[in-house]
């Protein structure tokens, strides 16, 4: 008998048995998505990390395909990126029988070692689809460098693209406390090119996942870095850093003057989003939707897995009179709660919500509360110039010491629209997962929540109304 009740979310990806955490390899080929994964599928904690992969036509329905890249002995799979050689210009293209060529696609990762916690960018390539990969027989391609004299750990997380406007490969990579950039024009060598690091000397740890993205805007082409950074003690805050800025092929530059960076997801439960390649105008990203400090003691074992991706989210980047801020808006969810029973209410009355409810509440000030029987809510404040969201009576807490305290229950961000505005949210909630879009999705937050019953009702006070969406499980 499990102690648990199935905290499986329906919508969210999770990989079907064992530990998931970072999206890696996102890519968009041949009209199939690409999701692979950092993956222990022996067991439920972090452990030899595999790629587990799945694929989807549509970003909303997801299939596992079997694993695709296995560790070697004590060298991990770490965290990466896909891109396709469309050029054969590795020179790695095979030939088909019929004559064709058949160019790679190639996944870069860091091989972990662990036994010496050191890193090195790897390469690994697939003739069919993505389905498998065998190892490039000259690997790393970039060895574990130097820094002040001692060999640099902490030196992971490639990810490449293709840089349009120099015709080159360009990979960001974390190293230690900044990214770096490299670039190549046959994906084999690779020279750095230049650094960033933010400078903020209050605001230090590991840095993980960066990713550079390109954006065209009415004042020409920008470029988002974004780069996640795990817990600081005392800083329990979301860690998905980013800037804006411009890339000449070499290095990154910030555009705005700041005293910290701007922050991709206020909730606790976003970590390591990065973007797919080969998406054409398109930006669309996932986040591991969980946080890395109590992830491997959240109470979802007893259904055979931990670990979750945020839905995929379309980026924008918008001016606000503070400057040039990401938008983040969940893609599908429309579609996905199309078949649901839809009701509408005035603030103080109440409507049923199913585990897999979507709400669409529009006012300028108030609180919306999904809630059970017994007491368990989670509740999200609208304010002129905040949003608060609160988890702290919503389920489950004990699994972790940290996950029940006030810094990890409560917390505010700072709208980016005129004070007072009137406010468009969107929440999703999927049994374990809440993500809330205020402001057209300038303000976001992913959170994890475990309540010992499904929430069975929504409701707002204030001015605010609300419409749900909810699906029923057959
Ligand atoms: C981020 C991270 C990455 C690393 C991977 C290991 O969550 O620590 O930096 O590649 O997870 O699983």
């Amino acid at each position: 008998m499990s102690e648990y009740r199935n905290f499986r979310p329906r919508f969210h990806f999770t990989a079907k048995y064992g530990w998931l955490n970072d999206p890696n390899g996102l890519i968009f080929h041949n009209g199939i998505w690409h999701l692979y994964f950092q993956h222990n599928p022996a067991d439920t904690v972090w452990g030899p990390m595999h790629w587990g992969h799945a694929v989807s036509r549509d970003l909303m329905h997801w299939g596992e395909q079997p694993i695709a890249l296995r560790p070697e002995g004590d060298l991990y799979i770490f965290s990466g990126s896909m891109v396709f050689d469309a050029e054969n210009t590795s020179g790695l293209a095979k030939t088909s029988e019929d004559g064709k060529l058949i160019p790679p696609l190639a996944a870069f990762f860091t091989s972990h070692l662990v036994t010496r916690h050191l890193e090195s960018q790897s390469l690994a390539l697939s003739y069919d689809e993505g389905q498998t990969f065998t190892f490039y027989p000259d690997n790393p391609v970039i060895e574990t460098p130097f820094r002040d004299g001692v060999l640099l750990s902490d030196f992971r997380d490639p990810k490449v693209f293709w840089d349009e406007e120099r015709k080159h490969w360009v990979m960001s990579v974390a190293a230690k406390d900044r990214a770096a950039f490299y670039s190549s024009d046959d994906l084999l060598h690779w020279t750095q090119t230049g650094e960033f690091a933010h400078g903020f000397r209050e605001i230090t740890n590991v840095w993980a996942c960066t990713d550079l993205i390109p954006f065209d805007t009415e004042e020409g082409r920008k470029w988002v870095l974004l780069a996640s950074m795990e817990n600081q003690e005392g800083h329990p805050e979301p860690r998905t850093m980013y800037f804006t800025g411009s890339f000449d092929g070499k290095c990154f530059r910030p555009e705005e003057k700041r005293t910290e960076p701007l922050w991709l997801d206020f909730g606790w439960d976003n970590y390591a989003g990065v973007s797919f390649n080969d998406t054409g105008e398109r930006r669309l990203m996932i986040c591991w939707g969980m946080n890395p400090r109590y992830a491997n003691q959240v109470p979802t074992a007893d259904s055979g897995f931990r670990g979750c991706m945020t839905f995929p989210r379309e980026m924008a980047l918008r001016k606000t009179p503070a400057g040039w801020r990401l938008v983040l808006t969940p893609v599908g969810c429309r579609e996905l709660f199309a078949p649901g029973l839809r009701e509408t209410a005035e603030a103080g009355r109440r409507i049923p919500v199913s585990e897999t409810s979507l709400l669409k509440i529009s006012g300028s000030k108030g609180c919306i509360r999904l809630f059970n029987e017994d007491g368990e809510a989670f509740t999200a404040e609208l304010d002129p110039d905040t949003v608060t969201i609160d988890r702290s009576r919503a389920g489950l807490a004990d699994f972790h010491p940290d996950f029940g305290t006030e810094a990890f229950s409560k917390r505010s961000t700072k709208r980016a629209v005129p004070s007072g505005s009137p406010a468009e949210i969107t929440l999703i909630y999927d049994v374990s997962s809440i993500e809330v879009y205020a402001d057209g999705g300038l303000e976001i937050a992913t959170v994890s929540v475990f309540p010992k019953k499904p929430y069975t009702f929504a409701e707002c006070d204030g001015d605010l109304k609300l419409e749900v969406t909810r699906i029923v499980q057959e």
